[in-house]
């Protein structure tokens, strides 16, 4: 391989991605790629870890242990996923810890839809059927993306992911068989939580500067409009069965299409949330930096640990 020029090892790669092989951690890549990879991967793994957050604020004060036990495992099971995709991203060269100081150093993005805050036990219900199911709809595409280490991390994430999407809307259907007030509550986090998870799959194609390289490249295999427009296909359904409403007056039925048609996101918004001026930004960042500053003794014990170990092996 070394003997080939620049040029025939970037025709190689493409055709690599063509024919749907991976490319693996000591393939030739191109240096962009690479580059995106570890952006996607590493604003994902964020995304996992610092997404725990506004859920873990309701084990607590869940309303039964059944409850508490499911939220409990569905925290625990995103901390996995965050540590599948830093190891994922570990492997294009880049250390553990410049990913984390990306992260507590502002730098680096996560998800816009974490940056809110859950009011209400009706958020948890809400966040499992809406920001899983959306996270679902974008990650089944991710287990073929063209990076083995990465497709291979989705496929266990959207086996758990389901599990998350069905205990969310399992807390909907109780709400909303419950009381008025409960229904009121399944009403009130759905008209909170909706545009937030509309964001989610980005930018319209249009206005998205890295989905034409990403297509490419076999990374992204849906665009973000289309992956949106199948996620607003499938809740609204769900949204009737519950007996709720979406809050978009614009939403309807297009026989034509065979999709719903619905309204204009607020992009001003989004950008203000992804660029750090969302309601909670401040909030989560402190709390990821309190977490990381509390755990130092833990990973200064297990450094010491192996240290020792080494030294006696020797
Ligand atoms: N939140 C924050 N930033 C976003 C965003 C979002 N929802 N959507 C897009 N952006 C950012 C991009 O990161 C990019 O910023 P950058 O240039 O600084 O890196 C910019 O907006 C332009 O967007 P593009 O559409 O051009 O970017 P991408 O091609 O990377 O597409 C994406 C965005 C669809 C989110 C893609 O990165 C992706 O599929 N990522 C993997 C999935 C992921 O990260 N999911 C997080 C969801 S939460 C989750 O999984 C936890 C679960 O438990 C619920």
């Amino acid at each position: 391989m070394s003997n080939l020029s620049t040029q025939e090892l970037e025709t190689k790669f493409q055709q690599k991605i063509d024919a749907n092989e991976y490319i693996e951690p000591k393939d030739w890549m191109m240096d962009k790629y690479r580059y995106n990879l570890i952006r996607q991967i590493s604003q994902h793994a964020h995304s996992e870890v610092v997404g725990m957050l506004p859920e873990a604020n309701w084990i607590t004060r869940a309303p039964n242990l059944r409850r508490k036990a499911g939220l409990l495992a569905k925290v625990q099971d995103e901390a996995g996923h965050g540590l599948y995709l830093y190891s994922a991203a570990e492997t294009l060269g880049i250390s553990r810890e410049e990913l984390l100081n990306q992260l507590l150093t502002g730098k680096a993005k996560y998800s816009n839809i974490f940056n809110y805050p859950t009011l209400t036990w009706a958020d948890i219900g809400a966040v499992g059927w809406l920001v899983d199911g959306a996270a679902i709809i974008n990650q089944v595409m991710l287990q073929r993306a063209s990076y083995g280490p990465y497709a291979r991390a989705m496929i266990r994430i959207c086996r758990e992911e389901s599990f998350h999407q069905r205990q969310g809307f399992e807390i909907m259907v109780t709400l909303c068989q419950g009381t008025a007030e409960q229904k009121a509550m399944a009403q009130d986090a759905l008209n909170r939580w909706w545009w937030p998870s509309m964001m989610m799959f980005g930018p319209n194609d249009k206005d998205s500067p890295h989905s034409s390289d990403m297509a490419k490249w076999r990374v992204k295999r849906e665009s973000n409009d289309d992956l949106r427009q199948r996620f607003v296909d499938r809740v609204v359904p769900q949204a009737d069965f519950l007996g709720i409403t979406v809050p978009d007056d614009k939403l309807k039925w297009n026989a034509a299409t065979q999709h719903y048609d619905f309204g204009e996101i607020d992009w001003t918004e989004f950008h203000n949330v992804i660029n750090g001026n969302g309601p909670c930004n401040r909030e989560r960042l402190n709390a990821r930096i309190k977490a990381h500053e509390d755990g130092k003794w833990v990973r200064d014990a297990a450094v010491a640990y192996a240290n020792k170990k080494r030294k006696k092996a020797a």
